[in-house]
């Protein structure tokens, strides 16, 4: 019986595969976007729309017709040496040295995954060389996401170079283009600068590596027609899974066309593909919004939460961490002190940062120990044991830092094998943070890594949690591994860190791990198959923190932004914690170093964070007011239900006089009512909001809102909202 309804579900996939092959339009669809496709009389893939979706389907029979798809732009995985004057997705040298690649249709094929996924899968083929590339697309249609990757193959009979090699391109045409991208360095990432593009090339992309997103971050906004706007417009966001060096480039053509390819960045990266052997590139994500980024944000959030992240539907856990507080100065004793501090916190963890390791070469500054992954004698006696056991003991969890793919040269691993090194045979080594990093292409290495995670947990089963990170970009590029093959060092070091995660998480489904890379130089959406969440930012004042996540929240739910309260910045306690509350709440500060009020409000907040959690971690998220344009800042969660939102109002540097608007609130349902209460108050302190205890409808607080913000500098205010 399953066979035969088997055999008819193929037999009217198949009747739909000819349809769809005979009017050759391939239609790619989530409940708001269409992609659609066309094969040209000349039998090459070209797109002819990407934009909101059609209401009536037979309208796309017009756009196939109207659209005279031309033989120059719109094709959609163009090769490299033909007609096509601009930047190509894909570039291969044949074995007779021949550098042009011209693809054509062979065929579509459409796999249902679930009610909401949908795969389709291109098959195109060079008539000249045995080239196939195979291209995907999943469609996620609540979500209104599509990512897209491609898969390059060959049988010429020696191995082909690919220097060029798109996860996706597509094509744009509008009046004007604006982009935002989000760039920085070290303490200042995220940040949204944005202009409007030429003609011409503009290139986001990375040489780092490692440390890859260090200076750029993988995603970008486009605004089509107007500039990007929280609530207006049409925008695309994108974003691509790879951590290691990618590359965006936008091109306006001659014409006015803008074309977007996305993928690993090619710089000194020619591959060479051995007949037979798959090129799988990363996912490319978007989405596209009619409504501004608002919309885009949280299509990505509710795409990454129930697809994409690792347990992203679970609870997330509170933590006290130690580096801001004690950062290598610690011992058996000051750690067992910290988890008594966590405990009396409330919050569910204590993570023990670097500094815990190295014997021959102790690691108590960041000069030397990284390789040694044995607890350092001197200020771990008894090992990682104890530590285990006094936070079951103070009724906390364990969490542990490593940073596993990175060595000091001062090291008892580098002085046994340099050639798990990636540095120069012949050249002064060039230090970043006095590091090397491992090579990561080779498997001897790749069992090392997972090594130092699996003898933790091997010997340590109540370890419940991992902070990796990553503090080094690539330096002195050369693989001992790969001798003669050196161009494939970036892309083989990234896999390999991937294949490491993966036997992770097979071993250890349930562990959650932070991804961290000094700070929030690795955020993208392949790493966090593998991890729960990641740390934007090494900076923690409080209003620079805002602006960093506000950046990330573009594209991330607050669910993985890991927000801590820490020394930095001379704000009130409050208003840091009020600023680390808007994402997974922790702390890295000395908790008995508090006056008890302080101490006191901690606690309250932390009961506050763990209540509203499912709302603030799991709920729509809606950025009310821009720190960017604006002295103040203001954001609101709003439960799925409707039932509970959390507001959040910062006060940054208003000016004297300045007037004061209300914040209207979105995402609430109009005809319920709800009653606002001011939390987060230190102890003592009453609201003086002349809103708090008060109800108020969903539609006057979204059309008229609330005054919530004051002329103080650095104040801030968290509303609880709830339905009546
Ligand atoms: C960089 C991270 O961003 C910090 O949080 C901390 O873990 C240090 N590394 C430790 O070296």
């Amino acid at each position: 019986m399953k066979r035969q309804l088997i055999s008819l579900l193929v037999l009217c996939f198949g009747i739909f595969q000819l349809q769809a092959a005979d009017k050759q339009v391939i239609r790619i669809s989530t409940a708001a976007t269409d992609l659609i496709f066309q094969v040209g009389a000349n039998g090459r893939l070209y797109q002819s729309y990407l934009g909101p979706r059609f209401m009536n389907g037979t309208d796309i029979e017009c756009l196939s017709k109207d659209r005279n798809v031309a033989a120059q732009g719109w094709e959609v995985y163009p090769g490299s040496g033909m007609e096509d004057y601009f930047e190509p997705a894909l570039g291969i040298t044949h074995n007779d040295g021949n550098m042009a690649t011209l693809l054509k249709f062979v065929s579509q094929e459409v796999r249902r995954i679930d009610t909401n996924v949908e795969e389709t899968i291109i098959t195109l083929k060079d008539e000249v060389y045995p080239i196939e590339v195979k291209l995907h697309y999943v469609s996620f249609a609540k979500e209104n996401v599509i990512k897209s990757w491609s898969e390059i193959c060959h049988r010429e009979k020696k191995p082909v170079t690919l220097f060029r090699y798109a996860s996706a391109m597509f094509y744009f045409e509008s009046p004007r283009y604006f982009l935002t991208e989000f760039s920085g360095d070290w303490a200042r990432e995220a940040m949204m600068t944005s202009q409007e593009l030429q003609f011409g090339k503009k290139i986001i992309d990375t040489k780092l590596g490692s440390r890859a997103a260090m200076h750029a971050h993988p995603f970008f906004q486009l605004g089509l027609g107007h500039p990007v706007a929280e609530n207006e417009g049409l925008v695309l966001v994108g974003t691509i899974g790879w951590t290691g060096n990618f590359r965006f480039t936008f091109e306006v053509d001659n014409v006015g066309n803008l074309r977007v390819i996305s993928g690993i960045n090619p710089y000194a990266s020619c591959y060479e593909l051995v007949p037979g052997e798959v090129f799988k590139t990363p996912e490319f994500i978007f989405t596209l919004s009619g409504n501004g980024v608002g919309d885009a944000s949280r299509n990505l959030h509710d795409w990454a939460r129930h697809y994409q992240v690792k347990d992203g539907l679970g609870a997330r856990l509170t933590l006290l961490n130690n580096w801001e507080n004690t950062g290598f100065n610690f011992n058996e004793e000051i750690l067992l002190g910290l988890m008594k501090e966590a405990k009396h916190l409330g919050v569910d963890m204590f993570l023990l940062d670097d500094g815990w390791f190295g014997n021959n070469h102790p690691r108590n500054d960041d000069r030397a120990g990284l390789g040694d992954w044995e607890p350092m004698k001197s200020k771990l006696p008894n090992g990682v044991g104890p530590l285990v056991e006094g936070a079951e003991k103070a009724g906390v969890k364990f969490g542990i830092w490593v940073e596993p793919e990175m060595v000091n040269p001062k090291s008892d691993l580098f002085e046994e094998h340099p050639e798990w090194v990636i540095h120069q045979p012949n050249r002064e080594p060039y230090y970043y943070r006095n590091q090397l990093v491992l090579d990561m292409s080779n498997p001897k290495v790749q069992d090392y890594v997972y090594g130092i995670i699996d003898n933790l947990m091997t010997r340590h089963p109540g370890i419940a949690f991992f902070k990796w990170d990553c503090n080094s970009p690539i330096t002195n590029i050369y693989s001992p591994y790969l001798k003669n093959k050196q161009s494939q060092l970036y892309i083989d070091h990234v896999r390999g860190i991937y294949s490491v995660l993966e036997r992770l998480k097979e071993k250890y489904p349930n562990l959650p791990m932070m991804l961290c890379s000094g700070g929030g130089a690795r955020c993208d959406y392949e790493a966090l198959k593998y991890f729960t969440e990641f740390w934007p930012s090494d900076n923690t004042e409080p209003v620079e923190r805002i602006f960093i996540q506000w950046g990330f929240s573009q594209v991330f739910p607050s669910q993985v932004l890991c927000a801590h309260v820490t020394g930095w910045g001379k704000q009130s306690v409050k208003f840091r914690t009020d600023v680390a509350m808007m994402c997974k709440l922790g702390f890295d500060i000395g908790i008995a170093d508090m006056t008890a009020d302080e101490q006191a409000f901690c606690q309250e907040a932390v009961k506050n964070f763990k209540r509203l959690s499912p709302v603030i971690l799991q709920g729509d998220f809606y950025r009310l007011v821009s720190p960017y344009e604006t002295n103040h800042a203001a954001v609101v969660h709003v439960g799925k239900d409707k039932r509970k939102a959390v507001l959040y109002a910062y006060d940054l540097y208003p000016r004297f006089g300045e007037k004061l608007f209300p914040v209207k609130l979105q995402g609430l349902n109009p005809v319920k009512n709800y009653k606002i209460e001011e939390i987060n108050l230190m102890p003592g302190h009453q609201s003086d909001l002349t809103a708090h205890g008060k109800i108020y409808s969903g539609d006057f607080l979204m059309k008229v809102g609330i005054d919530v913000f004051t002329g103080n500098k650095t104040h801030s205010r968290i509303l609880e909202i709830t339905a009546q």
